[in-house]
């Protein structure tokens, strides 16, 4: 989640005569980062030969983004036996590839990517995954014969030709399609003493804005204010180049000064939501409505960083899409080109450390394979298992003492958790009045207070206090859903939860945790369905049956430590420019890498940065760069004004 790349197809390089401080601000900051990634490259290959020596193998790899490797899209595969082939491919019964250059521990889109991208220049890529089927936050599972998401429900600036567009249809084929959703994108709900108000969220910038002032007529310049700095956002890649850049020179232009000078973006990371609303200044209302986006990123606006605020309002800001087919269809397409190049993606393979040689280098990892553990060794190893779960967890005691690896642990926290209704309703989209759109419904304009409350409260008393919920509903947004569930639709709503309210049953297996948990689970629900049933009354006595995931069920499918929704928390520290340089893919085990949302940010296309910088570092070379050339030559030719 974070800016395009300026497009290289646009000479954006000088600031246009007549153009506003804004535009010239942002054309200046553009100059520096094209400067900035050409020094970070030509530094990073000076260093390579010291790091070859320091931190053991590399490759020079050859350029994954050499050919568009689009295809024609084959029609989408519904046949459930055939998605089972690619997607739950177990350890216990698939032969695991000889001579393998690199493992990943983890199927999420950051470890899938990572493994396409290697596997795209040349590499042979296992990758290992815990759970009964691929995909990590991109999979899907069943209830009723329905399928249910669980970590996708809308991406950003995934128009055709842009860059993440670009890198998602080159690790896919041009096998997976995304369906653009609309205007509005999501609806704010703040339900209040006075009654109900709706603010709804265009997309494009211009209809946003104008939705937000005909609801705030008054407030129309601490509108525009908020709008101009939330184009800070544009320097979102200048996260990168503190991750390419050598650690020690970032330290060093941090504490000149130099890094916030030159960024508005990492300027912006100091300050929070909280602060630059009230700085506004801006009313109660208005304050709820510019931060209703923050279970995105889930810090509340006092704790949230601006900058991880601006990013995901200009995520959104030119429209949503959601994978057509479903997201499983993402790990569907990615997982054959893995293949291709002699690599596998196998599941039921809970890694359960990594191994290390004599001299400290990571060599391979110990798996659980049947009810024994089995070694698989490979001069790469890479980790989309998140931060804490690598470094406390799956490292041995002698190498989680080390101090690079402690210092990184010290600066992060645990993200937050959530709970998820997973509904099922008979009827159509059209029936049921359901929507492609987002509802974000709220009970409190003091966003920070009321959840601070809810948080404190115990478990039982906490359910009557629920501050927000996320509604979303898949079957409405999916092109392809009427064909494959017809007269049927689905509803999910998430709530924040804590993960202490639950722990208490976290050894115990799913599915036989006791009447208790069961009696904690319903609760929840009742609370949720009843307010489902105020905003919706349409739908009373349409629900046909209704689960709930709860923190320990990202904890068990997930491998979330602490039931994380987003790994390690997004707050204010987390977004502080030494904090962003240290958490890079190069860990501080020669060998061992990082990937997915640990590395960058939260989100689909956070965990997809991931896995460009991871795979940069490990092909010693600009994996961005490759991608950017590959997205000009592409956009030569598309045709203008296409979605
Ligand atoms: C409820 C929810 C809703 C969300 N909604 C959106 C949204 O609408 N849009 C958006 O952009 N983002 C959304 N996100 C965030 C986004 O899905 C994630 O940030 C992103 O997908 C994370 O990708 P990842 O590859 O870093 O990690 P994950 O997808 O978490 O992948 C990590 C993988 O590693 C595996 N693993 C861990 N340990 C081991 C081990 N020891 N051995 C083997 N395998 C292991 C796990 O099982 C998992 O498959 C949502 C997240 C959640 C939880
Ligand atoms: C609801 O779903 C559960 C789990 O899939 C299933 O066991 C149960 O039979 C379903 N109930 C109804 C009423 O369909
Ligand atoms: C906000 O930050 C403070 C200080 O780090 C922390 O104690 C508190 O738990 C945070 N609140 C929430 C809701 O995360």
């Amino acid at each position: 989640m974070f800016g395009d790349p300026p497009d290289p197809s646009q000479p954006t390089l000088a600031p246009v005569p007549g153009a506003t401080e804004q535009q010239g601000l942002e054309a200046g900051s553009t100059i520096w980062l094209w400067a900035a990634l050409g020094l970070g490259t030509g530094l990073v290959l000076l260093m390579a030969g010291v790091r070859r020596l320091v931190l053991g193998r590399h490759w020079n790899g050859p350029n994954p983004f050499a050919e568009d490797a689009r295809r024609p899209p084959r029609p989408l595969v519904t046949d459930q036996e055939a998605r089972s082939g690619v997607l739950k491919q177990a350890l216990s019964d698939t032969p695991v590839p000889e001579r393998l250059d690199a493992v990943v521990i983890g199927s999420g889109i950051g470890g899938l990517a990572v493994a396409a991208i290697l596997a795209k220049a040349g590499k042979r890529v296992l990758v290992l995954e815990q759970h009964i089927k691929a995909g990590g936050c991109c999979h899907t599972f069943g209830r009723d014969d329905l399928e249910f998401d669980t970590g996708i429900h809308y991406v950003g600036q995934l128009k055709k030709g842009s860059f993440c567009r670009v890198f998602l249809d080159q690790i896919t084929e041009g096998q997976l399609d995304w369906a653009y959703l609309g205007s509005p994108i999501d609806i704010m709900v703040l339900e209040g003493p006075s009654g109900r108000r709706q603010f709804p969220m265009y997309s494009g910038e211009k209809a946003f804005v104008q939705g937000l002032k005909e609801k705030f007529p008054d407030e129309e310049a601490a509108i525009d204010k908020y709008m101009k700095m939330v184009k800070v956002a544009k320097g979102t890649l200048h996260m990168v180049l503190l991750k390419i850049l050598p650690l020690p020179v970032v330290k060093l232009l941090d504490k000149l000064g130099v890094l916030a000078f030159f960024s508005p973006f990492l300027r912006a990371a100091t300050q929070s939501l909280g602060e630059v609303l009230s700085q506004l200044p801006a009313s109660q209302d208005l304050k709820a409505v510019l931060s209703y986006i923050y279970p995105t990123y889930g810090a509340i606006p006092k704790n949230a960083s601006f900058s991880m605020h601006a990013l995901l309002i200009n995520h959104l800001l030119d429209g949503a899409f959601y994978p057509r087919g479903g997201s499983s269809e993402i790990a569907f397409h990615i997982i054959p080109v893995i293949q291709q190049a002699g690599g596998a993606v196998l599941t039921r393979a809970t890694v359960k450390s990594v191994l290390l040689d004599s001299t400290g280098r990571a060599c391979g990892v110990r798996v659980k394979k049947d009810r024994g553990l089995v070694s698989i060794f490979s001069p790469i190893v890479i980790s989309n298992a998140g931060i804490f779960h690598t470094y406390e967890h799956l490292l041995p005691e002698r190498a989680r003492c080390l101090p690079g690896i402690q210092t990184q642990l010290r600066m992060v926290q645990h993200g937050p958790s959530a709970l998820c209704v997973f509904i099922c309703l008979r009827g159509s989209k059209k029936s049921l009045g359901l929507e492609a759109n987002n509802c974000y419904l709220y009970f409190d304009s003091d966003t920070d207070q009321a959840m601070e409350r809810y948080l404190s409260l115990s478990r039982d008393k906490a359910v009557a206090h629920i501050p927000y919920f996320f509604i979303t509903s898949a079957s409405a947004k999916d092109p392809t859903w009427k064909i494959r569930f017809p007269d049927q639709s689905t509803l999910i709503m998430m709530l924040p939860a804590r993960y202490e309210w639950f722990e208490e049953w976290q050894d115990e297996p799913p599915g036989k945790r006791g009447s208790d948990y069961e009696a904690l689970k319903n609760s929840f629900i009742d609370a949720s369905i009843s307010v489902l049933m105020k905003l919706h009354p349409q739908l009373e006595g349409k629900v046909h049956n209704v689960s709930v995931g709860t923190p320990l069920s990202h904890q068990s499918f997930l491998a979330a430590p602490h039931g994380e929704n987003y790994g390690i928390d997004h707050n204010l520290n987390r977004l502080q420019p030494h904090v962003m340089a240290s958490m890079r893919a190069q860990s501080p085990i020669p060998n061992l890498y990082l990937t997915g949302q640990d590395v960058f940010t939260c989100g689909f296309l956070g965990a997809l940065h991931g896995a460009l910088l991871c795979s940069s570092t490990i092909l010693q070379r600009n994996v961005h760069l490759d991608l950017l050339r590959l997205q000009s030559r592409i956009s030569a030719v598309l045709p203008k004004r296409m979605n």
